[in-house]
């Protein structure tokens, strides 16, 4: 599951979800960006001067001598191939990717590839779930997928999508509970409490010791 900030991390670490992700997609459900290339830099970073125990890269075989790089000196990287929101120009937009069997084979050929540099699982974006799935069965390493079907070998939503948000929610996410609903619910009662004067009540202010109160109002 993704986390983008303290108190949403620590929900995916309450509900004992195996790993949290602090994905680029930061740049978009947070952050109000209309793509998530910024963020890259600020990931490398996260990495030096963070806790993160993991790096995720974006990327096919032209990323696997990056890739084997990092993973030499100890630094585990989990790949990202099929939709990469930091390529989605380039894709054509965020668009389901390996539709052709030649598309499909070089994107086999880009999970072998990163499995060889030393990924130590791969995520899966938007990917056919018949293509999805033969990749997870030829590769050793797990794959983790988005929008890839039931053969991944295990999944990630963004956060913000499956709890209902944000506003665009992609065909494969399924939303486990509409918040923002209840959200706009209670700021619109937190706004009308406040102008009737319903709000703060005895309960939420703090009170004066009764004798310093007499002297005070002397
Ligand atoms: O940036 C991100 O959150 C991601 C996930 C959607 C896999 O890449």
């Amino acid at each position: 599951m993704t986390a983008h900030d303290y108190p949403t991390g620590t929900l995916v670490d309450k509900a004992g979800i195996d790993m949290t992700l602090v994905g680029d997609s930061l740049a978009m459900v947070a952050l109000g960006y209309t793509s998530t290339s910024e963020a890259v830099n600020n990931a490398v970073r996260m990495l030096k001067e963070g806790k993160v125990e993991a790096v995720k890269l974006e990327g096919g075989k032209e990323m696997a001598p990056t890739i084997a790089q990092l993973t030499k000196v100890g630094i585990p990287v989990l790949g990202h191939i099929g939709l990469t929101p930091q390529r989605q120009a380039s894709l054509g937009g965020y668009k389901v990717q390996g539709k052709s069997v030649a598309k499909a084979r070089a994107m086999i050929d880009d999970a072998i590839a990163l499995q060889e540099a030393g990924c130590y699982a791969i995520v899966l974006e938007a990917v056919p779930a018949p293509v999805a799935t033969h990749i997870t069965n030829v590769l050793s390493i797990p794959t983790i997928g988005i929008g890839a079907g039931a053969g991944c070998s295990g999944q990630v939503l963004v956060q913000q999508d499956m709890l209902g948000l944000y506003g665009r929610v992609p065909r494969f996410c399924k939303t486990y509970r509409a918040l923002a609903d209840d959200i706009v619910g209670a700021l619109k009662e937190f706004s009308a409490d406040v102008k009737s004067r319903a709000f703060p009540a005895d309960e939420h202010t703090y009170p004066m010791p009764q004798e310093e109160l007499s002297r005070f109002l002397q």
